[in-house]
């Protein structure tokens, strides 16, 4: 018996995988290194001292995808695997369409096809738009997202209403995660994203080990409380625990099923910015530049539904997770490539 991770070689992904060696799960990772590398896998493997089973293909290869259900004993699938660039999704609309949305339909065809009917899907917290009040729980209607990435999570999310709907045998998890940042407390795992980070967290790491000289912080006159941008960060290591949950739930769960994956807390940019002098010991320059194109002014979630479902809170801090990406980016300031 053994767990798909898609995606698993990625920033999420690789912590997931760590953590089901850990619990004693076997896995099998399918990923097409087009955004990681198969040296997160060897680390991951490393940390855990064991060995999990690397397919190197692509999700949207139907008779790949077959060979391997064929040839693995897979009961359960967590399904990472998609591209997540907000700006490049506005101008590659059908690369993000086919890769995200052909991707998991090909996905559920060949599960169907094996009888593999468990599922735990990333989806992510954009699908609720602009909300106007926080925290964020799931019965807050979906809103309309600004750009194709996060449109992509809302049609899959639908389809996969639709599949659960269609048979009842089907176990699906739509898990929205709010803002996950952080890494294994080894630092030897982490977020390395390829180019210039999109994401605050990963680029403030780099302007503290110098390989950017400043943050620009996207707006200084939101309505929040200093102005800028508030999110509901989340270390990745929690976000992985709720997956588990998720994961044991689908076991004895029929239909589908939606979970918020967040703290219940919002941070502003600047908070970020300081808890990460504060735990880096580096000075982060930055400059208040004008706001970026369709950010929302805050996000948090209201995380009760999952505690109450799964028995999963966050645990960890805004400086466990500042410390945690600093160790990470302090060791490998080159990401794998170091
Ligand atoms: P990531 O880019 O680090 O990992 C995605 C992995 O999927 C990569 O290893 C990539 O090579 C692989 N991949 C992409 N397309 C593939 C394909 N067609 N076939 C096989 N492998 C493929 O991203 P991440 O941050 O680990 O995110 C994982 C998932 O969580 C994504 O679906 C993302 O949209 C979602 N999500 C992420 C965030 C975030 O802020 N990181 C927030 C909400 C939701
Ligand atoms: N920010 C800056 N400067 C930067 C990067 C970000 O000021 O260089 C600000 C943003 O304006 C925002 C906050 O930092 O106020 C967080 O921005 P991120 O880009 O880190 O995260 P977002 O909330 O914009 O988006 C992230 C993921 C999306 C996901 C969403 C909700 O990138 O994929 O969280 O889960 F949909």
């Amino acid at each position: 018996m053994a767990v798909l991770v898609t995606g698993g070689a990625g920033y999420i992904g690789s912590h997931m995988v760590l953590s089901l060696l850990k619990e004693a799960y076997e896995v099998v990772v399918v990923d097409n290194f087009c955004n990681s590398s198969p040296e997160a896998l060897r680390r991951v493997c490393s940390i855990a001292e064991r060995e999990c089973s690397v397919v190197e293909g692509d999700i949207r290869d139907e008779a790949f995808l077959d060979k391997v259900f064929k040839e693995n004993d897979i009961t359960e699938v967590l399904h990472f695997a998609g591209l997540k660039a907000v700006g490049e999704s506005v101008s590659a609309p059908l690369k993000y369409y086919d890769n995200n949305i052909t991707g998991t339909l090909t996905l559920c065809r060949v599960m169907q096809r094996a009888g593999v009917r468990n599922l735990v899907f990333s989806s992510s917290a954009t699908v609720y738009g602009d909300a106007k009040n926080m925290p964020i729980s799931e019965d807050c209607p979906t809103g309309t997202p600004t750009n194709p990435y996060g449109r992509s999570k809302l049609i899959v999310e639908e389809i996969l209403r639709d599949v659960a709907k269609s048979d009842p045998e089907w176990s699906i998890a739509l898990l929205r995660y709010f803002n996950p940042v952080g890494a294994h407390e080894s630092g030897l795992i982490g977020e390395d994203p390829m180019g210039e980070p999109n994401n605050l967290v990963p680029y403030v790491a780099q302007v503290a080990v110098g390989r950017r000289p400043r943050l620009s912080i996207f707006g200084g006159d939101y309505q929040t409380k200093d102005g800028t941008g508030v999110r509901d960060y989340i270390h990745v290591e929690d976000l992985v625990a709720g997956h588990l949950a998720a994961m044991k739930k689908l076991a004895t769960e029929k239909g589908a099923k939606i979970w918020n994956l967040g703290t219940g807390h919002g941070s502003s940019v600047l908070e970020v910015v300081e808890a990460f002098q504060r735990v880096s010991g580096r000075d982060i320059s930055y400059t208040i530049i004008d706001r970026r194109e369709g950010d929302i002014p805050e996000c948090w979630a209201d995380p009760s539904h999952a505690k109450k479902e799964l028995g999963w809170a966050a645990t960890k801090s805004l400086n466990d997770m500042m410390a945690d990406t600093w160790r990470w980016q302090s060791k490998n300031p080159d990401g794998y490539r170091s």
